[in-house]
């Protein structure tokens, strides 16, 4: 285990931002206390950085696209930023119009975080204020990363002093071919879910859970997103919501045929958004991306679940701890 940390100065934040790498055998992962966030994933057999991202602190400062960030207080939207808990209504901010999106403007992404390292995890915390983006409770949270020979965990743990609601995610995105390495058409997915669910044209859920069956959704086998095209026809730029299937561990895979590099996602949320970033057109980072130039699989609650009662609920109650995990394994 090898781990490194050096600070540079923001120019933008005026203030110094910690970079943090950890390496093994296997993996070598560098993070930032900027937005908690995952900045590389080397292979280091390969020497291949599988994250799609930015090539300094300060652009990752200055990006829009939630790269590699932890994303709260509540990933993906919440419909008119709108909701009720114990007969309370919240308003919180509007920052995707009409809507709310992963945490409002200055959401945990855009925070320093204070961090400890331990062994082989870096433990990254951060405190929220009762009402910060317009969510109830004064709140702790701390997300811990592992490294442990070719998996990389990350735990979740929250703890309000009032009732709220709270959906952790982390925003990675990847290329298993290499970031900036063509795009990822050809990476073959997996989901184990049955169902997505049905959105409005502002990407908020209806309600409706829909059978993957006969659609381009389905992903119950693996099949790359050519192979998809080829199939049902159509070629979608990937932005859904999946019911994960309680029944199997391994939650998502992708598994790119140019680098035999696969990555097996283990979560205990009960859902994951799976995103085929159409974000990142013509924008440049480590390199020139486009649409296709990675995936996010980000395991959460639904998004907007607060709003649909026949969803899981991401209600935290005063007192008790949130806790949650996602698990990334990669194999060569
Ligand atoms: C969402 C997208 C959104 C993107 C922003 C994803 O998690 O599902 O709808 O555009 O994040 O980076």
């Amino acid at each position: 285990m090898n781990i490194k940390n050096r600070q540079v100065f923001s120019t933008t934040l005026n203030e110094k931002v910690h970079i943090i790498e950890i390496s093994n055998n296997f993996l070598t992962v560098e993070f930032s206390n900027y937005g908690a966030m995952i900045t590389k994933l080397i292979i280091n057999k390969h020497n291949l950085d599988l994250i799609v991202g930015c090539n300094s602190m300060e652009e990752y400062i200055l990006q829009d696209k939630f790269f590699g960030a932890t994303i709260g207080r509540y990933a993906n939207r919440i419909e008119k930023g709108k909701f009720k808990l114990n007969s309370k209504e919240y308003e919180v901010s509007i920052n995707e119009p009409p809507n709310h999106l992963h945490g409002g403007f200055n959401g945990f992404h855009k925070k320093l975080w204070s961090f400890e390292i331990e062994n082989s995890s870096i433990i990254f915390s951060y405190f929220s204020k009762n009402m910060e983006e317009g969510f109830p409770g004064n709140l702790e949270i701390k997300v811990k990363y592992t490294l442990i020979e070719n998996q990389l965990s990350i735990e979740y743990f929250g703890l309000s002093d009032e009732d709220t609601i709270l959906n952790l995610t982390n925003h990675s995105y990847f290329n298993l071919n290499g970031e900036g390495v063509g795009d990822i058409k050809n990476h073959t997915i997996k989901i184990a879910s049955e169902k997505y669910t049905e959105m409005n044209k502002n990407n908020i859920p209806n309600g409706n859970l829909i059978d993957v069956s006969n659609t381009p959704l389905d992903f119950q086998k693996p099949i790359s997103i050519e192979e998809m095209f080829l199939k049902e026809n159509i070629l979608l730029d990937y932005d859904h919501n999946f019911l994960l299937k309680n029944s199997e561990n391994i939650k998502a895979s992708a598994y790119s045929p140019l680098t035999k590099i696969k990555l097996d996602l283990y979560t205990d949320y009960p859902c994951m958004q799976f995103f085929t970033a159409s974000n990142l057109k013509d924008f440049k980072g480590k390199s020139n991306y486009s649409n296709f130039s990675a995936f996010c699989f980000e395991p959460q609650y639904a998004p907007n679940s607060i709003n649909i009662k026949s969803f899981v609920q991401p209600i935290l109650k005063k007192g008790k701890k949130y806790s949650h995990f996602i698990k990334y394994i990669f194999s060569l």
